[in-house]
């Protein structure tokens, strides 16, 4: 039989999960969490259920006070290993007892010099996409939800949080015991830990952050204006349900811009800008609460409705907080990265289709902006063929049928066929969704603040370089922008005046500098290079080391570089930051 979501061992025939109680206590000397757990199912099972598992060393299976009979029966390396749990008998629940491998996946362990303060370790998970299985068994597709409760124990020098509800802590010898559950049901890959000396800061009356000490008070600062956002949010996507909306500060290893874990979204420390520069990161996270959290892909081929919606909703609501002049200059940044980038796949490449066939590849390595923009340039015309007055009440009926549930693009497609059929009659719904590429039938964004970095670019190309005065009010996306269009090689000269010009420096924008140093490699300034190779050791960001990556393996000089200079801050990032960037260098055969 087929597998209901390729990236999963899970037979969903068999049963499904409802309910976990978790009992974790985090070693930071073996890093290794050692874990007792209890499983409810939706209902009684007999014969065999399947769980996803990724280097699990199980203990013991227990049910009704009897043990189970079990075993790792299927390996791969990109699903792991599959647990059989045989021979049941209308089992409803039952414990596994197991520890996590020290080579988890989803959990990064970074010992007390990669924090901020430098004295306590830190760990933090990272289970999108298929990671969760490393740190319990479970169901790891998207289509099982389950709510859950979880004790934590850590050193006690340390906070321990959750993507979940707090609701006690105590001591335990040496220990500290943090309580948490998670009422609304999620699926596997919004489960989220973290521990560290971390230090929680009030901002609204549903929001605050958590950060570690030294980091607290730039963070409340950058991220002070929250609250306003989850009024406009739920304008826009109906009400909040998950009770409070936290941020986490994580270390730089981070490997992404943002990860919206239930109730407390984790950050990069490079959103922290001083100027509230990366707000939009914020609005993309907290939208997430209802697209991706609330309607969730039913597998990672419908990604698209997760990323595609919440990139909509990112739009509308930034449209609503800084104005149609900011959120306009985003479109039309947004289409240029995904010309960009579908010019880098290649036009007819799966990767962009928004239904993306996924057997056999993975999650990690496939991930691109396509379904971001893509998806939300198709959802635009569905809201310019019906008016964005009917458009916002399919919103608010779409949340409001599929919340708390799974679904396929099929099933989305049906549901918009349902609402709105005219959509069909003026939108290629079928190829926007089953064909690569971008149609040229569609609504292109304009922006004036565009088309004045596109005036400056076009005087450049004609030889005239911009001059401070041109650029000094610049928002940040002008800038990104205009580095983001420059030819892809420029005169060495031209690199230090624009990074002069532009005031790269003081601004300390790592955005900024992942196109900025991709240019200076591809242009051949091989004094930067020391610069560089501190950038990739400081940021832990995926997407901006994998464009500096990228221009080092397309240029003759910098090639050389890239390999000792993975192997040198390996130690530093995350396992998936090094694992997609080797298996870049692998491919160009470095
Ligand atoms: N959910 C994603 C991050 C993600 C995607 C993790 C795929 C693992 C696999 C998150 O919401 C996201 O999209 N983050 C972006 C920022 C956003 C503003 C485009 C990022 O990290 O760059
Ligand atoms: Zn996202």
């Amino acid at each position: 039989m087929p597998r209901h979501d390729p990236h999963s061992y899970s037979d969903l025939q068999q049963g499904k999960i409802a309910h976990i109680d978790l009992r974790i206590q985090a070693n930071f000397e073996s890093h290794i969490l050692k874990v007792e757990a209890d499983y409810q199912l939706t209902e009684p099972v007999s014969g065999s259920l399947f769980l996803d598992t990724a280097g699990i060393d199980l203990k013991r299976a227990v049910a009704d006070g009897q043990e189970l009979q079990w075993d790792f029966d299927q390996q791969d390396e990109l699903l792991g290993e599959r647990l059989h749990l045989k021979e049941l008998n209308k089992v409803s629940s039952f414990t596994l007892a197991f520890n996590t491998s020290n080579e988890a996946r989803a959990l990064q362990w970074l010992p007390e010099v990669q924090t901020a303060g430098g004295e306590h370790p830190f760990l933090y998970s990272q289970c999108q996409a298929i990671h969760a299985r490393s740190v319990f068994p479970c169901q790891d597709t998207p289509s099982v939800r389950f709510t859950f409760s979880a004790e934590m124990e850590v050193p006690k020098a340390l906070t321990a949080v959750m993507a979940a509800e707090q609701v006690g802590v105590r001591q335990r010898g040496e220990s500290r015991v943090f309580q948490f559950k998670m009422p609304q049901p999620i699926p596997s890959y919004l489960f989220a830990i973290a521990a560290g000396n971390l230090v929680f800061r009030e901002l609204g009356p549903r929001t605050g952050v958590y950060a570690e000490p030294q980091l607290i008070e730039a963070a409340a600062w950058e991220f002070a204006e929250n609250e306003e956002k989850i009024v406009e949010a739920e304008k826009l996507l109906g009400p909040y349900l998950w009770g409070r909306y936290d941020l986490l500060i994580l270390p730089p290893s981070f490997p992404y811009g943002g990860m919206e874990n239930p109730r407390l979204t984790f950050l990069t420390p490079t959103s922290i800008l001083g100027n509230r520069g990366q707000a939009t990161l914020i609005t993309h996270e907290l939208a997430h609460a209802w697209t991706g959290n609330l309607v969730t892909n039913a597998t990672w081929e419908d990604f698209w409705l997760n990323e595609g919606w919440t990139t909509y909703a990112e739009t509308r609501i930034t449209e609503v907080l800084t104005g149609k002049e900011s959120a306009d200059l985003m479109a039309v940044y947004d289409e240029q990265r995904l010309f960009e980038v579908m010019e880098r796949v290649g036009m007819a490449s799966i990767l962009t289709r928004l239904k993306v066939p996924l057997e056999g590849l993975d999650p990690d390595e496939t991930t691109t902006i396509i379904p971001y923009y893509k998806g939300c340039f198709f959802l635009k015309e569905c809201e310019y063929a019906v008016g964005r007055e009917r458009f916002n009440a399919f919103i608010q009926k779409y949340m409001g049928t599929y919340r708390f549930q799974s679904l396929s693009t099929e099933a989305f497609l049906d549901f918009l066929k349902q609402e709105l059929p005219e959509v069909f009659e003026q939108v290629d719904v079928q190829k926007w969704i089953y064909e690569p590429s971008l149609t040229d039938k569609r609504r292109r964004p304009q922006s004036a603040l565009y088309d004045e970095v596109q005036a400056l670019l076009a005087s450049y190309r004609q030889g005239t370089r911009p001059t401070r005065e041109q650029v000094a009010g610049w928002q940040r996306y002008q800038i990104l922008s205009f580095l983001q269009a420059l030819p892809k090689q420029i005169p060495v000269e031209d690199c230090k005046y624009l990074e002069e010009t532009l005031d790269l420096e003081s601004k300390n924008d790592a955005g900024h500098y992942s196109y900025f140093y991709a240019t200076c490699i591809a242009s051949g300034y091989q004094e930067i290079l020391p610069r560089v190779e501190e950038f990739i050791g400081r940021v832990g960001r995926l997407l901006y080391l994998l464009s500096i990556f990228r221009a080092m393996i397309a240029s003759d000089w910098a090639k050389a570089h890239a390999r000792r200079i993975l192997e040198g801050v390996r130690e530093r990032h995350h396992k998936i930051t090094v694992h997609v960037i080797n298996k870049l260098l692998e491919k160009a055969d470095l």
